[in-house]
């Protein structure tokens, strides 16, 4: 199997010849294959290889998205495991597949039922989540009846997650790009609903960040953002000396407060923090399915309100916003 040729199959911007530069996307596309047919990837590609497509029942909005019953399963169960397996550690979760049951390091339904009620109607709409990882928020997005459902996510491992999901939804609204958020230049005034959670904090411009959402939105659109920052009244950030949590990715962490001017400034209205929480062991933990460190590694054991590193611990900040028109 050539997997990049896989991937540049599910070509589903050609839909939108009026609204998106095909053939600007396609470039970017063919680039991004490239790591598909790598030798590194082989670790998803050979078990997942061996899987066959086959048509299945699915229950998506429920806490464990189900795809496909136990006595449904056609193919060698030892072969869906290992294939499954691969794509340890799983992060997002849980889920299960024809009765494999993934309990994955974040308990995910937890962030999505914060998110759900705040939701606008997703039928017929075009979606962007921003780094689906696995695409767990997508599936639960499924049964909304959106018109296209886009994840992106530049980490190759994650488009494997979405091929396993084909190969048993074989539905075309659900669609996965090799794309990061510097990508959305391609997508201008396009989406309805976008969700960018669990990222901003790791962009080192997110002032840009957030307008080149704003760019690819459509005016009264609606943005779903999920943000860790820290507590405060005032319209600060954080910006850690080098780790946070003890990882070097995290720039910039900011106040509710400041997340609301960040969007303020950005091309935002109507900007409403619905929710704010410290996130807590028991929501990001290690599991069978994800057996590197987790949050309790990386909080200060004698005071969890502190990292180790000495920082607050991260606030999770929830908000709303509309795109202005
Ligand atoms: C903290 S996780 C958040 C996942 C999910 N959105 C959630 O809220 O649970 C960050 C995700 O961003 C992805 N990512 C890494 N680099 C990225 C980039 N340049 N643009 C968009 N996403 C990126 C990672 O692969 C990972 O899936």
């Amino acid at each position: 199997m050539i997997w990049s040729e896989e991937y540049l199959k599910d070509d589903w911007f050609r839909a939108y010849p009026v609204q998106l530069k095909g053939d600007i996307i396609e470039e970017r596309r063919r680039k991004a294959a490239q790591a598909l047919d790598r030798e590194s990837s082989l670790v998803w590609g050979d078990p997942i290889g061996k899987l066959s497509p086959q048509a299945c029942q699915a229950d998506l909005d429920r806490p464990d998205p189900q795809i496909g019953l136990p006595e449904e399963f056609e193919g060698n169960r030892e072969d869906l495991e290992k294939a499954l397996r691969s794509l340890m550690p799983w992060r997002k979760g849980p889920m299960s597949y024809f009765g494999i049951d993934i309990d994955a390091e974040w308990k995910s339904d937890r962030k999505w039922s914060r998110v759900a009620p705040h939701v606008p109607d997703l039928k017929g709409k075009r979606v962007l989540d921003v780094g689906c990882n696995n695409s767990y928020y997508m599936l639960r997005m499924l049964p909304k009846e959106p018109e296209l459902l886009l994840g992106i996510d530049p980490m190759v491992r994650y488009w494997f997650n979405h091929r396993i999901h084909q190969l048993y939804l074989q539905d075309r609204r659900l669609q996965f790009d090799l794309f990061g958020a510097e990508d959305l230049d391609l997508f201008p005034r396009f989406f309805d609903v976008v969700f960018y959670m669990g990222i901003l904090y790791h962009r080192r411009s997110p002032i840009d960040s957030l307008s080149s959402v704003a760019q690819a939105m459509k005016p009264g659109g609606t943005l779903i953002l999920e943000c860790s920052g820290v507590p405060g009244d005032e319209p600060y950030c954080l910006i850690p000396e080098s780790r946070y949590l003890k990882a070097p990715g995290y720039w910039f962490l900011p106040t509710p407060p400041a997340l609301v001017n960040m969007l303020n400034r950005t091309g935002f209205t109507d900007i409403e923090v619905f929710y704010t929480h410290t996130l807590e062991k028991e929501e990001q933990r290690q599991t069978d399915w994800a057996r590197f460190q987790s949050l309790e590694h990386f909080l200060d054991p004698e005071d969890e309100s502190k990292t180790v590193e000495g920082y607050p611990a991260p606030l999770r900040i929830y908000v709303k916003a509309l795109r202005k028109g």
